[in-house]
């Protein structure tokens, strides 16, 4: 059974969660193999609305197992918080939710070393604060990190403990004067008391999903973050600190990437991104305002207002060459209603030149200025439409065009939160 992967081709928010959740009735695993807590996926069916961050989007549906791949990064206490709600909702949680004993596990000294380095103006990226970049250098540099199947191991851990809290005091004193000072035993009593709890649901995930594949059952796998976030592809340094494109999903769940037959990249029909870094269509105006308020562009995570712009082809079309999508989904286009006239980057002008290609260094980004085609908007409201024949016009020429500039036959248009609000496109 080929496996699916959905994937957010601008900064994050594209609105992957509601396209995750769409697909999971069709599928019976889904799969989380980035990031961790930064995310904040929204799905709303009728007048439910859940918020996950750490869990994967298929945790909504009993019958799909969720699992949180090695290369997610947990924060023990957000799990249990996040499971908490969903079975405060009705929701039910149990052997449906697993954790690889391979993901890495979020200290609160990890969100310590990220706020005192955040303090500082210089370097900052405008982090969602979860500890995300700190707990992946730890992973890499091995020496200080610990895994989830350790907290199964109290002596054990007790001992990592002592021996890594100790050097994380003095790190963070040096980063900062302000630092808090952690104890080693306390910090074990604490994670001692969350492994308990995670117990039941850690187990070997990449085996697990090795036994699905040769059972023939159907994975999804739900990128978190954007491919412009990618560590490796993205606006580096303003990035996270994963992959977030495809190419995490070998590493990040160890099931190889040629099970991956169908890729999904999803876009939202203007640009919104969170944090630092440069954004070359972002709208500071008042119209900039409206699409924020209309969209309820605010962080899920943060509740920082998000920063919009209109759509830039050039992002998009680079990211979805990166992570290598067979269709795309074009999200929130109800949002761009009333706007007289729509403009779509598709060139940049960098020192003078029109270059039509994507630079990835965010350097030379911060200094293109956009070139762009204009389109006629419509004032229809689209929040009720629910076949392509719905649409205006103008909407229907927008979508097109999107698909045109970026290569690759539109599924999907999504025209509201919820998701009866979707039109699907042969
Ligand atoms: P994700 O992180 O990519 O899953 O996206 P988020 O959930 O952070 O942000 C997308 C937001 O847009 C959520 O609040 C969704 O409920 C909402 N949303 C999804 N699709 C649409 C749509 O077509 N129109 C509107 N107006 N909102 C949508
Ligand atoms: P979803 O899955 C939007 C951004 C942060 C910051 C940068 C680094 O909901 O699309 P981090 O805390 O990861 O070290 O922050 O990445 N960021 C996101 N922006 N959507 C997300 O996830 C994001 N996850 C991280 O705002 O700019
Ligand atoms: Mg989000």
């Amino acid at each position: 059974m080929p496996a699916t992967c959905v994937v957010g081709l601008q900064w994050g928010d594209e609105a992957k969660g509601k396209i995750v959740d769409i697909l999971s009735d069709s599928h019976q695993f889904v799969v989380r193999f980035n990031g961790g807590a930064n995310a904040g996926h929204t799905v709303v069916w009728g007048d439910r609305k859940f918020a996950l961050s750490l869990l994967p989007t298929g945790v909504l549906k009993p019958h799909v197992t969720s699992v949180i791949g090695n290369g997610v990064v947990v924060f023990p206490p957000r799990f249990l918080e996040e499971v908490g709600k969903l079975r405060a909702g009705g929701v039910p949680v149990g052997g449906n939710l697993v954790v690889s004993d391979h993901a890495h596990v979020i200290l609160p000294y990890h969100m310590e070393e990220e706020r005192l380095a955040e303090a500082e103006s210089e370097g900052k990226i405008g982090t969602t604060g979860r500890g995300i970049g700190p707990c992946y250098q730890d992973k890499v540099g091995r020496r200080y990190a610990i895994r989830v199947g350790e907290l199964l191991h109290p002596n054990h851990l007790r001992e990592r403990l002592k021996q890594i809290v100790p050097i994380k005091n003095r790190l963070l004193k040096a980063i900062g004067d302000s630092a808090k000072s952690f104890d080693a035993d306390q910090l074990a009593d604490e994670y001692l008391g969350y492994a308990e709890q995670i117990k039941p649901h850690v187990t070997d995930t990449t085996r697990l999903l090795h036994d699905a594949l040769a059972a023939d059952k159907s994975i999804l796998f739900e990128a978190a973050q954007g491919s412009l976030l990618d560590v490796d592809h993205g606006t580096y340094p303003y990035v996270t600190s994963s992959s977030s494109l495809p190419s995490g999903i070998w590493g990040g769940s160890g099931v190889p990437s040629r099970c991956v037959t169908r890729i999904i990249g999803v876009i939202k029909a203007y640009t919104s991104r969170v944090g630092r870094g440069p954004c070359p269509t972002e709208l500071t105006d008042d119209l900039g305002e409206r699409i924020r308020t209309v969209g309820r562009e605010f962080g899920t995570v943060t509740g920082r207002p998000r920063r919009v712009g209109w759509l830039d082809a050039l992002t998009v079309k680079y990211t979805a060459a990166l992570a290598g999508v067979d269709e795309v989904t074009v999200m929130l286009l109800d949002v761009l209603s009333g706007i007289p006239e729509l403009k779509i980057c598709v060139a940049y002008e960098l020192d003078g030149q029109r270059i039509e290609h994507f630079p990835s260094d965010a350097y030379q980004l911060e200094r293109c200025k956009p070139i762009y085609e204009t389109l006629p908007g419509w004032t229809e409201d689209l929040t009720k439409c629910r076949k392509a024949t719905d649409l205006p016009a103008a909407a229907r020429r927008y979508v097109d065009r999107v698909g045109a500039l970026v290569g690759k036959p539109v599924s999907v248009v999504s025209v509201g939160p919820d998701r009866d609000q979707t039109i699907h496109l042969k």
